[in-house]
């Protein structure tokens, strides 16, 4: 649904995307993973055809590029920076959005009325949106990109500074939009989020992709061992780096004169991998 083939950009000397390849299937929520800088939102504004591209393709549908209008048609956007008129309703917001899409009689009621039940915003669709939280907004933010039903939709860190209610209210979107068969963009420097959300995900770390594929997948290849902590009933804790814990649990408590008191087991997640891949945190970078 999306292709991505040589995509390069470049801001002065720098490169911000640099020779990215990428196929997206229809019907997939893709996670594109990285730290502050690392490429995401230019990458998304590729994708979407507001950058020219300095080397490259981008193919949405085997149409052609997001620059032909009929092809920008079917996609839709929620910019990282909040794209409100705070001194407009959330209804009026999406009203002008919706006729920016083309639409607009009765099936611009209905598509706005749609979008803000969708985002848990009817209660609240006639205050001026300089009165919503953060998260309220970024749940009209992401209503915005929806209303005219783009098959492909690009998320661009849709869930950041927004309060614990308004993410799951996000993500059960996300989920709900991936059940009608819609193709998904998804940025994030979360790593919780593209675990229990993203079919796929690519790491991006200054431009390039530095590993694809499932969660499971890249932890499997990039993850290293889990760490089994054992806290002895002495009160010692010892940390034992292991491919398999339950076997070195067991190991221990035969070999052991000590009692187990209690025991974890953690399994590497997505952050180790992108420590192991780059040597940094994603949070501190
Ligand atoms: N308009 C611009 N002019 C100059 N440099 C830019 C511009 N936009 C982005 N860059 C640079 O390109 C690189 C990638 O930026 P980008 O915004 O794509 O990163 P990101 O992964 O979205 O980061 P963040 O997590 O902070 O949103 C950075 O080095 C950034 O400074
Ligand atoms: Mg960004």
């Amino acid at each position: 649904m999306i292709r991505l083939a040589g995509l390069t950009k470049k801001f002065g000397e720098r490169f911000a995307v640099r020779s990215l390849d990428l196929d997206v299937p229809r019907g997939e929520v893709f996670g594109l993973l990285g730290p502050n800088g690392a490429g995401k939102t230019t990458t998304l504004s590729l994708m979407m055809g507001l950058l020219e591209p300095d080397a490259g393709v981008v193919d949405i549908a085997e149409s052609g590029p997001p620059t032909d209008v009929g092809v920008r048609r079917k996609m839709g956007l929620a910019p990282q920076a909040l794209a409100l008129y705070q001194e407009l309703t959330g209804r009026e917001n999406l009203r002008f959005f919706g006729r920016i899409q083309g639409l607009s009689g009765t099936q611009l009621d209905e598509r706005v009325d749609h979008g803000l039940e969708f985002v848990g915003l009817t209660p609240r669709a006639n205050d001026l949106v300089a009165q919503y939280s953060g998260g309220m907004q970024r749940r009209l933010n992401l209503a915005a990109a929806i209303l005219h039903e783009p098959q492909v939709l690009l998320l661009d860190e849709p869930t950041v500074g927004v309060d614990p209610q308004s993410r799951n209210h996000i993500f059960d979107n996300i989920e709900a939009l991936k059940a009608q068969g819609r193709t998904i963009v998804y940025s994030t420097h979360y790593m919780e989020e593209a675990e229990r959300l993203c079919d796929r995900v690519g790491i991006l770390d200054q431009g390039e992709l530095l590993a694809l594929g499932g969660v499971n997948e890249l932890i499997e290849a990039h993850g290293g061992l889990g760490v089994l902590t054992i806290t002895t009933e002495a009160g010692e804790v010892r940390s034992i780096e292991t491919e398999n814990p339950v076997i070195a649990l067991a190991d221990w408590n035969r070999s052991e004169l000590e009692t187990v008191r209690s025991f974890e087991m953690e399994r590497p997640g997505l952050e180790r991998v992108f420590l192991n891949l780059t040597g940094r945190t994603l949070r501190d970078t």
